[in-house]
């Protein structure tokens, strides 16, 4: 069967303009993104902490303080880069672990790449659970959620990203026309929303996103053990909301019933990215992402490119097969062997992207 025959199965609601998506997304999933001045932030001057790396590279870290008259929080940012004078691309690193030294975070292969890296561990800036009440959330959104459309964790996590990507433009080594965002799993799903939020980003990188990130909703309706009508195993919306529903605006647990937003599905999120570049990275036995629903869903989103004269997903009609990725277009879409994880084979992937389309005009 071609793709666009799988596609047509799943019975997507057609795309709609960009302001429309980049508006029901946050009503309907994520909540509203709070405005940049909601809080005042600044960055205390970079402390180095190790030498450690090759090229000369430095690892520092820097204070990062958001202050409104709701209070004040103050959490650590650490800073890869390479100090020779000229200018770096930058990725914008959404971390699960404080600690630098991490499985999830190749650091001195970045360096030699020439990669510039700012991270923060999503937990020093907000709890991941349902307390409001801790790190940038008081200040944010006063009172935790009260209406249905107030933004959850992910859009907490994205605003402290876009805040740590202003701190990095200030920055005279950073390259502004190459600078990225990324994450892995919920931070997926965070790099993407961040990504369809904050033009600056221009490369948006998410590694294993998963359900209410890069993987469709429709033909996913597995649980986990079962097999749905379209013999997918995935997360759904009831098994997402059960377990982390502070990850979204009190109104998207609404669809837990039906499993399937009737007004979207995750390929609208991809497609506010347009024109920029979105790369989505997907793990063969991630059955609970479901790798085969995150190709579809690049595929989907192509058309926002295609409209424009632009190259969406660039493919030769066919699933890929572990250790394939295809990077020519505005969409990538990248297939790594193995399980769930945010490995140094997807950073590989992810530089020869930036690397290859680094000229490409916007
Ligand atoms: C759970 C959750 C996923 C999420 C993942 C993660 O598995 O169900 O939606 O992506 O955690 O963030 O590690």
């Amino acid at each position: 069967m071609s793709l666009k025959q799988m596609l047509e199965e799943r019975a997507l609601p057609p795309l709609r303009p960009q302001e429309e998506m980049v508006e029901l997304l946050q009503r309907e999933e994520y909540g509203f993104l709070p405005p940049a001045d909601a809080a005042e932030t600044s960055f205390s001057t970079p402390k180095t902490i190790e030498h450690a790396a090759p090229n000369g590279a430095v690892l520092s870290e820097i204070q990062m303080t958001v202050q409104n008259t709701h209070g004040s929080h103050t959490l650590p940012v650490h800073y890869l880069s390479v100090p020779d004078g000229k200018k770096h691309p930058l990725f914008v690193f959404l971390s699960f672990s404080r600690a630098t030294v991490n499985r999830y975070y190749p650091m001195e292969m970045l360096a030699e790449r020439g990669f510039h890296v700012l991270s923060f561990c999503c937990t020093d800036a907000v709890s991941d659970d349902g307390d409001f009440s801790n790190g940038v959330a008081p200040l944010l959104l006063p009172g935790g959620q009260k209406k249905g459309d107030d933004c959850g964790k992910i859009a907490m996590w994205a605003w402290c990203a876009i805040r740590v990507l202003e701190y990095g433009l200030t920055l005279p080594e950073t390259d502004a026309g190459q600078t990225a965002v990324i994450g892995h799993s919920r931070l997926g799903k965070t790099a993407l929303f961040a990504g369809m939020m904050e033009p600056r980003f221009r490369y948006v990188f998410s590694n294993s996103g998963g359900c209410a990130g890069d993987s469709l909703y429709r033909g996913n309706l597995g649980v986990r053990g079962e097999k749905g009508p379209f013999g997918n195993t995935g997360e759904t919306v009831s098994a997402i909301t059960r377990v982390f529903p502070f990850w979204f605006c009190p109104n998207y647990r609404r669809f837990a019933g039906t499993n399937i937003p009737e007004t979207f599905d995750q390929h609208f999120l991809l497609a506010s990215i347009a024109p920029r570049f979105v790369s989505v990275a997907a793990s063969a036995e991630d059955d609970w992402a479901d790798p085969v629903s995150e190709q579809l869903c690049c595929l989907a989103a192509s058309e926002a490119w295609e409209k424009r004269g632009l190259p969406g997903l660039v493919h030769r009609d066919a699933l890929l097969t572990p250790g394939e990725a295809l990077l020519s277009g505005r969409v990538a879409f990248q297939l790594r062997a193995g399980a769930h994880f945010l490995s140094y084979r997807n950073w590989l992937w992810d530089m020869d992207y930036m690397e290859l389309h680094r000229d490409d005009a916007l």
